[in-house]
């Protein structure tokens, strides 16, 4: 059921701070929030001609940034939405718990592990191929979700029926598994964007549309509207605009809401087509 908010005229663009964006906005009018905070890797973060500043003073210094940003969030989520951060082993941890102060811990999803792999060898400890995206619910239960199915079943022995079902013989006879693939796990492999991806909108971090779509085809239905408050190069928006969904957001780099802006005008015109 949606809250009884009043909704956001969208789709919108906002080039500016997320914050005092994120303050105008009614309480209670977004379905999914999705945020791809800078992860805290105190460098320039560059890629595709383009840059922004991920530097802070110390951690302290960032996770003061986050908070008030996560507390607008929990106030914009609809009763029955979502919020999404996405993070890396630099931050997530102590994030993890703002989110269980702001949230409440019992209404904690997921932590879902995105493993991606990408060139580099460490001599001095396993590769760190994974990002990590925390998942709460603005209320546990009434939160939407939908299971999602995807890849092979990883049973030994399994066999299929005359009409094509998966089941294994077991001493109780057929147990049969759901022919549209395994339920998603929090564990997911999804090819990051190579460096020379056709997807590459010129944004450095930029996170793949195929992420963004299984976000947003889990945790909202059609005609739902999603928000992105670091949009970067919008990949949120083109995932939610293919979807169905409404969406709005902001981006601090005037660049990066140009970027957004072109990506969607040639999803417009991929979609006439
Ligand atoms: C990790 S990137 C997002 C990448 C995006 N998910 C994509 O696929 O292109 C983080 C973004 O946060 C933006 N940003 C940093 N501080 C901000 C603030 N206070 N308000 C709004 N955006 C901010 C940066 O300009 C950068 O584009």
């Amino acid at each position: 059921m949606k809250s009884a908010a009043p909704r956001v005229k969208p789709p919108r663009i906002h080039h500016g701070d997320n914050l005092p964006y994120m303050a105008s906005l009614p309480g209670g009018s977004i379905d999914l929030i999705y945020l791809d905070p800078p992860f805290g890797t105190n460098r320039m973060r560059r890629g595709g001609g383009a840059a922004y500043a991920d530097q802070w003073r110390d951690i302290k210094t960032y996770l003061a940034f986050l908070y008030p940003r996560l507390v607008e969030c929990h106030r914009l989520l609809a009763a029955t939405g979502t919020l999404y951060v996405h993070l890396d082993w630099r931050a997530a941890h102590y994030v993890r718990i703002q989110l269980d102060t702001i949230f409440g811990g019992r209404n904690f999803l997921n932590e879902i592990i995105w493993h991606y792999r990408t060139g580099g060898v460490s001599r001095k400890w396993f590769g760190r191929k994974h990002d990590t995206i925390l998942c709460y619910a603005r209320t546990l239960g009434r939160h939407c979700f939908t299971v999602l199915r995807d890849g092979v079943y990883r049973t030994d022995g399994l066999k299929r029926d005359e009409q094509g079902r998966p089941y294994k013989s077991t001493t109780k006879g057929r147990l049969y598994f759901d022919a549209r693939g395994p339920a998603l796990t929090d564990v997911w492999d999804l090819p990051f964007l190579s460096t020379v991806s056709l997807e590459r909108a010129g944004w450095p971090t930029q996170k793949p549309v195929a992420l963004l779509e299984r976000i947003i085809t889990a945790s909202s239905r059609k005609g739902d509207t999603v928000a992105d408050f670091f949009c970067g190069s919008g990949t949120t928006f083109v995932a939610a605009k293919r979807l169905g969904r409404d969406f709005l957001g902001c981006d601090s780099s005037k660049a990066a809401v140009r970027i957004a802006l072109r990506r969607l005008a040639t999803e417009a015109e991929r979609s006439s087509d």
